[in-house]
């Protein structure tokens, strides 16, 4: 049985996905569940593209004691310089330096020769090693590569000191056998291959990922790169749970194991869903909300009457469990805090006293409590940015022959109270022109949703809105039993996000 090492790049590629904007207390939230998940190395983001990226590579990086922590660079050495810098007190780094390497992006993108790519390459790998042990170097677009040119880069990296290389299908193009014919050159022509990791990372654009990662894992891969719910640039990337799962139910076809606990994926799943604001479908595979549920009668009474007829994966393997109801009105600080802890929270005592209160009002607000919206309520207040407004109160006249209008009163970071008013063409709509007349902010509402975080009519709303202001996407998530309280907070909390970004970002071409 062979053992498949997980480089986890949530943080850095899954960030990448469409309107995902994650603050550096939501990264190390991920990252510390990577971590209890038992990924081998998290790629924490790309420490030069910005000094906040760089502050929350190196805040993980000082957190994580578990898992090795990577950054992404460009193959140019002020890049892997800001890599070092955010990796230094690391238990344990490695830098990912990457180049383009297919005639398409040596044409149009690099306007570079081979030689030239090579001598880059060369280059930034020999500089990574002055710093870094382990050093991974990609090939960009790797798939798209003439494969004796790809053999020759991968030649020229291994011997300048790269410990794992990875040929990324950047753009989703491959097949399984064609990935797979790849990395089989690879092992059958570099010398010294034997000695480095190799690595398969794939993109979802026709909906192959899991199976090319697969097909690279028979070819010999010891390393796959994913990330959790596939989430990631354009269609994404290749889902690690269910390539972990794929290995774990069919062993007796892979021969292959993964180190990860494997019951901490459904709470992975759920975190990151609900940090980035991109839910999983109720029909994806491992860990959507359907993913175990049976409807038709034959299939329910096949299950019943032995469950492994119509079920290969045992929801509990994957860590689901039904909703205990826990915790309730009666119970006290210790129990809570226990709670939390089995939650997998490790919160200071201000953010556990504030926890406990919002716990006791939402108790009065609901009957029974679950451990979900014990989830919703604590995550709903990981803030690491100023409150630069806190929601003090809402109010909203509301019939469906008038016109709905709202008074909105917030409280500014000095303490001062501001209130407005506005009308709107519905209750939402006229919260947030409330709200803008009383921050005086211009911006645009590109996305709203709402979910229910657990059944019943008094379960806790939770909104998602992604707001832009120029150059500038930010997300604000609220978590209340009233869904337009639910809106507001979540307006003004990615309105304070913005606040906070304006000014740090510096625009990266890759
Ligand atoms: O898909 C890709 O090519 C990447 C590289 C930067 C590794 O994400
Ligand atoms: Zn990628």
């Amino acid at each position: 049985m062979r053992t498949i090492e997980i480089f986890d790049t949530t943080l850095r590629d899954g960030e990448q996905s469409p309107g995902v904007n994650l603050s550096s207390k939501e990264k190390l939230e991920i990252a510390l569940q990577l971590e209890r998940l038992g990924v081998n190395r998290i790629e924490a983001g790309f420490a030069a593209a910005s000094p906040g990226d760089l502050q929350s590579v190196r805040e993980i990086a000082k957190r994580v004691k578990n898992s090795t922590i990577v950054s992404l660079s460009r193959a140019r050495l002020l890049d892997i310089d800001k890599a070092w810098e955010a990796l230094r007190d690391a238990e344990s780094a490695c830098l990912h330096t990457f180049l383009a390497t297919s005639p398409i992006h040596r044409k149009y993108k690099l306007n570079m020769t081979k030689e030239q790519v090579i001598e880059n390459a060369v280059a930034a790998v020999k500089h990574g090693k002055k710093y870094f042990d382990m050093v991974e170097f990609s090939c960009e677009d790797g798939s798209r590569t003439e494969i004796p040119f790809l053999i020759e880069v991968v030649q020229a990296v291994v011997d300048a000191g790269a410990r794992i290389i990875n040929i990324p299908d950047t753009v989703g193009y491959t097949t399984p056998a064609e990935y797979a014919n790849i990395f089989t050159q690879l092992l059958n022509n570099v010398r010294g291959i034997e000695n480095v990791k190799l690595s398969c990372h794939c993109h979802d654009d026709l909906g192959m990922a899991v199976a090319n990662t697969l097909a690279a894992i028979q070819a010999g891969v010891t390393q796959v790169e994913g990330t959790i719910n596939g989430i990631g640039e354009r269609a994404g990337n290749a889902a690690l749970e269910e390539v972990a799962l794929a290995l774990d139910t069919r062993k007796d076809f892979y021969q292959a194991t993964t180190n990860l606990k494997l019951e901490e994926i459904a709470r992975t799943s759920k975190l990151v869903s609900r940090l980035t604001g991109m839910f999983v479908p109720g029909n994806k595979a491992v860990v959507g909300a359907n993913a175990f549920a049976h409807q038709s009668g034959i299939h329910q009474d096949g299950v019943l009457k032995e469950v492994t007829t119509y079920e290969i994966i045992r929801p509990e393997r994957v860590g689901f469990k039904s909703n205990r109801l826990v915790l309730g009105k009666l119970s006290g600080r210790h129990a809570f805090k226990d709670k939390l802890i089995e939650l997998g929270y490790q919160l200071s005592q201000e953010e556990l006293d504030d926890a406990f209160a919002r716990f006791k009002d939402l108790c009065d607000r609901k009957k029974d409590v679950s451990d979900e919206d014990i989830v919703a309520l604590v995550d709903a207040k990981l803030v690491d940015v100023p409150e630069a407004y806190t929601l003090e109160n809402v109010q909203l006249s509301y019939g469906n022959n008038s016109i709905p209008t709202a008074s909105v009163r917030v409280r500014t970071l000095n303490g001062e109270v501001l209130e407005e008013a506005a009308c709107g063409n519905g209750s939402v709509d006229s919260i947030y022109k409330a709200i803008d007349r009383v921050t005086n902010e211009e911006v645009v509402l590109e996305d709203y949703k709402i979910v229910s975080v657990t059944h019943g009519k008094d379960a806790l709303g939770e909104v998602y809105v992604r707001l832009s202001q120029g150059d500038y996407t930010v997300q604000g998530r609220g978590v209340s039993t009233d869904v337009l309280e639910a809106s507001a907070k979540a307006y003004l909390r990615a309105l304070n996000k913005l606040v906070a970004r304006r000014g740090d970002a510096v625009e990266v071409v890759m």
